[in-house]
């Protein structure tokens, strides 16, 4: 029997043994499937697809932050990436680590394609910023908000590493399972495991995206699968729980599918509307600015909705003295609005900032 306050050490190794290719289940892949792959196809095509994955990823490293109740606000955010002097709360400076290490994770796995223990100890290290590792000591619970321990995870380092190392290969052999499928798997696996003391949700969401990426369905890892996760909060835990307590692998499996469905639709009607914005603004500049006009002062005000004039100088785009120019036109214009913070000024494109806190 299942006892949430003992150590889950009975954790059985993927794969699972039950039928995990029922026919809903295949339903769902087909779709998941086809949605990843428009996305893909329409990421792949954009002139320069590179652009929108900082402001993706910091969305992505917001929501899977809040998803552990680590709040921030898209301006605290974005203001605290290009300042000098960092002013963030707290909160801000995980976010932004966050980032940090899933950029950290997609650069392993572009030199060395393969999820290790040690990846993963490298990442919580990056968004924890300690030298935090494999638990050591007993203790770490899951439990719910009145302190009701609901799940206890393996204990011991050499039981949690001996899982990992099972973990390990299963993500990178070969073998029969589609992907979406696996990577389900090994998400709802490493949260079981849970070889961290903390950092494990954010890690474990890290994963996926490091996965898509390696097994090849998304070249270009721009998606913000937490999104679909914060709002499907209680279920993801709940399905979490069923895994593990009633081994109901179909429900998990079909809620990861949705997310995947779900979330790539969004991102591909939202890729598309953020180019036609961009091509809006260019058209605006052009006619309103002609001379701060070029492809770069665009690509700049769309890679992050805060900027300032250092960041222009140092793109080439002029002195300090003309792209501040360029900049106090493009406000006066009404493009661009300013805000100051201490000796600093930095411009907002309000229309991307709109957009980015548009909830579709
Ligand atoms: N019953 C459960 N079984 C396994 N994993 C769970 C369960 N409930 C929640 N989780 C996972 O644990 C994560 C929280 O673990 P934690 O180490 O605190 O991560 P973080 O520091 O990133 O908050 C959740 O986001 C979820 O992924
Ligand atoms: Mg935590």
């Amino acid at each position: 029997m299942f006892n949430p306050k003992i150590p889950f050490n009975e954790l059985p190794p993927l794969p699972p043994d039950a039928d995990l290719e029922t026919k809903p289940v295949m339903r769902k892949l087909i779709k998941a499937s086809r949605a990843l792959s428009e996305l893909n196809g329409a990421l792949t095509n954009l002139p320069n697809p590179n652009l929108f994955l900082d402001t993706i990823h910091l969305q992505e490293a917001k929501s899977s932050s809040e998803i552990e109740n680590i709040i921030t606000t898209n301006d605290d955010l974005y203001r605290d990436i290009i300042a000098d002097k960092k002013v963030g709360a707290p909160a801000v400076k995980e976010v932004l680590r966050y980032k940090q290490a899933l950029w950290l994770g997609l650069e392993r796995i572009e030199n060395r394609p393969f999820i290790s223990t040690n990846l993963c100890i490298e990442i919580v290290q990056c968004i924890k910023q300690n030298s935090s590792g494999i638990r050591v000591t007993p203790g770490t619970v899951l439990a719910d908000s009145t302190g009701n321990v609901l799940y206890t995870p393996p204990a011991g380092e050499m039981v949690i590493r001996n899982k990992m190392s099972e973990l390990e290969l299963f993500i990178n052999e070969t073998d029969n399972l589609d992907p979406l499928i696996k990577m389900a798997l090994l998400h709802y696996q490493f949260e079981a495991i849970h070889p961290f003391a903390d950092g494990n949700g954010r890690t474990g969401r890290i994963l996926l995206l490091l996965y898509l990426k390696l097994s090849g369905l998304l070249q270009i890892p721009a998606i913000y699968l937490s999104d679909y996760i914060i709002r499907n909060k209680l279920s993801y835990y709940e399905l979490l729980r069923g895994v593990t307590e009633r081994q109901e692998w179909q429900p998990y499996v079909l809620y990861m599918l949705d997310m995947v469905e779900v979330i790539a639709q969004r991102s591909l009607v939202r890729i598309h509307a953020v180019s036609a914005l961009m091509d809006t603004i260019s058209e605006r500049i052009k006619k309103q600015v002609p001379l701060a006009y070029s492809k770069e002062l665009v690509e700049i005000l769309f890679r992050l909705p805060y900027t300032k004039r250092q960041v222009l100088s140092d793109a080439g785009l002029g002195t300090l003295k003309t792209v501040g120019n360029y900049l106090a036109q493009l406000e006066q214009a009404g493009i661009l609005t300013s805000e100051k913070l201490g000796k600093e000024k930095f411009y907002i494109n309000k229309a991307l900032m709109d957009f980015l806190a548009k909830p579709n």
